[in-house]
């Protein structure tokens, strides 16, 4: 079913502040959707509304073909685990999964039936008698996925649901956590700020800013062709960078006061797009280091260098810009100029003024 949930026109107010700018989003049956976006930008607040615990403004949604308006939350079989997914603590782990199926006064047999259930899923089968704080974190965020999949949700939220582990269980908990959304065969809506989550885990992403979807595709049309600079430099690690170059009256293009004659390919497509400026947006790995009279290159400074282990990321500064360039070979002197080529196709051209993308590569 292509349009499981709908969201339509969904707006929200607190007082006088538009928090959602009527947001409207279709999900498919089985899909893993991540909201991608900045803190503040109404990402919990469109969880909520889904979920019940919060009433939409304008607009309205459907989910299998009910529309959820009246509906209360306890009515509307979502399963949502919150970030911080406070378990009970007095309750076992057996206990705290039943939770949801007691409050739906499920009879006994079945209701065991469905924690063992839920339990296997999350493969901590063999946990159902500890106590809460005998489990590490990781261990304690599966029991609240557990919770919430024990009443066979039609639709799971998550909101943030990494963000309380530490780095390195985080990573691993994401594979875990998209198996078992697979698994489980549930309709997975998560909300993150971090764009890693997002890219690695969701089938599709939609990239909120200020209460607005902002562009809504899969991983990779986000990261090779982002809506705008805002979402080129908000997603990929490290971000793009951006630089704004001017087209120069006796023909060619300066950054700062450099001249700069692109490679045929670039300077076509500039050429096709008529702006006196432009953004460019340039990813990392997608520039090469060249001599400072190399075809296509403009010269920069290097001003630091991280080591990355596999290879390091060089930081330059060009009249004042900032770009940081991927590189495994001999790191140049601080100070030393350089020359930098831009891989043609690679490049993305963003108006200086809107930040939209401006050419269809
Ligand atoms: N109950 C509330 N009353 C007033 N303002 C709220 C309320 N809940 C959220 N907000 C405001 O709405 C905006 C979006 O919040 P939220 O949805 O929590 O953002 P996110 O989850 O993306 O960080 C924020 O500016 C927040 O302060
Ligand atoms: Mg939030």
């Amino acid at each position: 079913m292509k349009d499981y949930l709908h969201i339509d026109e969904v707006a929200k107010r607190f007082g006088d502040t538009e928090v959602l700018k009527g947001i409207s989003l279709t999900i498919g049956k089985g899909d893993f959707v991540a909201l991608l976006g900045p803190s503040g930008c109404g990402k919990s607040t469109l969880l909520k509304i889904i979920s019940g615990l919060e009433t939409e403004t304008a607009g309205r949604i459907r989910l299998a073909g009910e529309w959820l308006a009246g509906v209360p939350a306890f009515r509307r079989d979502i399963g949502v685990v919150f970030q911080s997914y406070a378990l009970f603590p007095h309750l076992s782990v057996a206990e705290n999964v039943r939770f949801g199926l007691d409050m739906r006064h499920m009879g006994r047999a079945e209701a065991e039936a469905r924690v063992q259930e839920a339990l296997d899923l999350v493969k901590l089968d063999n946990l159902g008698d500890r106590m809460p704080h005998q489990l590490s974190g990781g261990q304690q965020q599966r029991v609240a996925i557990a919770r919430a999949l024990a009443i066979r949700p039609r639709l799971l939220l998550l909101d943030e649901p990494l963000s309380n582990l530490d780095a390195i269980l985080r990573k691993s908990v994401r594979v875990d956590l998209r198996e078992l959304h697979d698994r489980a065969g549930t309709t997975t809506v998560m909300v993150t700020h971090d764009q890693e989550e997002a890219m690695s885990m969701a089938d599709r992403v939609a990239v909120m800013h200020d209460g607005a979807i902002e562009q809504w595709g899969s991983p990779e049309d986000i990261y090779e062709r982002p809506a705008n600079a805002f979402i080129g430099t908000f997603v990929g690690s490290p971000p793009a960078s951006l630089i704004t170059a001017r087209r120069h009256l006796s023909g060619g293009w300066r950054i700062g006061d450099t001249a700069w004659t692109p490679e045929t390919t670039l300077a076509d497509r500039l050429d096709g797009i008529r702006n006196l400026e432009v953004t460019l947006g340039v990813r990392a790995e997608r520039i090469d280091l060249v001599a400072p009279d190399a075809p296509g290159a403009f010269v920069a400074e290097l001003t630091s260098s991280e080591y990355l282990g596999g290879g390091r990321l060089l930081h330059f500064a060009i009249h004042g810009q900032r770009i940081a360039v991927a590189h495994a070979g001999s790191v140049p002197n601080p100070g030393e100029v350089v020359g930098l080529r831009p891989r043609s196709d690679d490049v993305m051209l963003f108006d200086v003024n809107t930040g939209l993308r401006i050419d269809d590569r």
